[in-house]
């Protein structure tokens, strides 16, 4: 039996984690997400009602509450999702990533330490009989961008260049230092782009979607010949779950899909399966700093733990496009702001 706390469960990956988690196990989890812009209670609205699901309103830098959490549900686990994850609203306004990427990790991290009792003399922490640990749930973009050739390994060096995966990099580093001096038992995972269900239509696949779909125009930032490494999000939270279950302790796990496409080809694909015309595509001045390549080398967590990307792109991409087509409904509302409606009408009248 775990007791995890799943931060951040409410945004993309959190809310497919969660759900994942509860069709397998029979952990308690406890999601702890400040909904901000990025967290859409809606995504789990089917667990409501599940007698080890809770779901609790707060933010990851709140000390005290982080405290109580650990005390009331008897934390054995964190899986740290809470983030600002998007690279544009880093440049417009890096504070805030500052604030819940860095100091929010570093408040997480040294509750867990002082909670579980770990101390630099112990190899690693127990308290409780089935181990405990910590799970940083990262960014390849901290390794900054590659050229033509070459992908990134555990070993790759960091060399963060926006202020998101500045701040990705440096929460990667307090984990690892709490590891190092405290002998906190922690994993760091680093994936590749996500794509899939419930992803806020602000990063570059939901936000074609829905644009084509409505038939406005499609903005493509420089010359579009950016690559990314596509990993279904499916695919990534069986990574994050192998590592739970199988990873050596302190160890860094990449994840990635394997899919380096060019930005430019996936508009391409979503304007063929929607039906819409090319020239829906406006070339727009490029994000400043923008990495022009990402992509992984699988290797560590194939070989070691046994998991592997089961999503080509051309399934995945088509099962997404028409998980978006048939869920127009969440679209809408999420486009319209409705979506941040729901917490108070479900729950926060009852907290009264
Ligand atoms: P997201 O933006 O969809 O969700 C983030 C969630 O964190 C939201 O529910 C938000 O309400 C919550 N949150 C934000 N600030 C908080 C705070 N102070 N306290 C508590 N909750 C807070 O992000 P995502 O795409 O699901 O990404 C999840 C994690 O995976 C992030 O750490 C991100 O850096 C990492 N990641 C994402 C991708 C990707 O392609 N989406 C790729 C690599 C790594
Ligand atoms: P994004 O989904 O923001 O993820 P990240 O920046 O973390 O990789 O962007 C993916 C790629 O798509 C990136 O190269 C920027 C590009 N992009 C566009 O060309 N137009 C857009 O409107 C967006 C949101 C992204």
């Amino acid at each position: 039996m775990k007791n995890i706390l799943v931060t951040g469960g409410a945004g993309f990956i959190g809310s497919n984690f969660i759900r994942h988690m509860l069709s397998i196990y029979d952990y308690n989890i406890i999601n702890l997400d400040l909904l901000t812009y990025a967290g859409n209670l809606e995504n789990l609205m089917k667990f409501e009602n599940y007698n080890n699901y809770f779901f609790i309103k707060g933010d990851i830098t709140n000390k005290m509450l982080i405290e109580d959490i650990f005390d009331k549900y008897f934390i054995d686990t964190v899986i740290n999702f809470a983030a600002e994850s998007h690279v544009d609203r880093s440049i417009s306004n890096p504070e805030i990533f500052l604030k819940t990427n860095v100091l929010g990790t570093q408040v997480l991290l040294d509750v867990a330490k002082n909670k579980w009792k770990c101390n630099p003399d112990d190899k690693y922490c127990f308290k409780f009989m089935d181990g405990v640990r910590f799970i940083q749930v990262s960014t390849d973009e901290v390794y900054g961008t590659l050229g033509e050739k070459g992908l990134f390994t555990e070993e790759t060096p960091i060399s963060p260049n926006s202020p998101y995966s500045a701040s990705k990099a440096s929460a990667d580093m307090f984990v690892r230092a709490y590891y190092e001096t405290f002998k906190l038992p922690i994993n760091i995972t680093r994936c590749s782009n996500n794509y899939g269900p419930y992803q806020f239509p602000e990063k570059l696949i939901p936000l074609m979607i829905n644009n084509c779909e409505n038939n406005k125009l499609l903005p493509i930032y420089g010359d579009g010949m950016q690559i990314r490494d596509w990993l279904h999000v499916k695919d990534h939270c069986r990574g994050i779950d192998s590592v739970l279950h199988k990873g050596e302790i302190g160890e860094i796990y990449n994840i990635g899909g394997n899919n380096e496409k060019a930005n430019i080809d996936i508009v391409k694909i979503i304007i063929k399966k929607l039906n819409k015309n090319k020239d829906l595509i406006t070339y727009v001045n490029d994000r400043p700093g923008h990495d022009r390549r990402y992509a992984i080398d699988n290797t560590k967590i194939t070989k070691e733990l046994g998991w592997k990307p089961l999503y080509t792109f051309e399934d995945g991409i088509y099962e997404t496009i028409d998980w978006y087509m048939n869920n127009k409904k969440w679209l809408e509302r999420v486009v319209s702001g409705d979506y941040l409606k729901y917490y108070s009408s479900m729950y926060a009248l009852s907290y009264r």
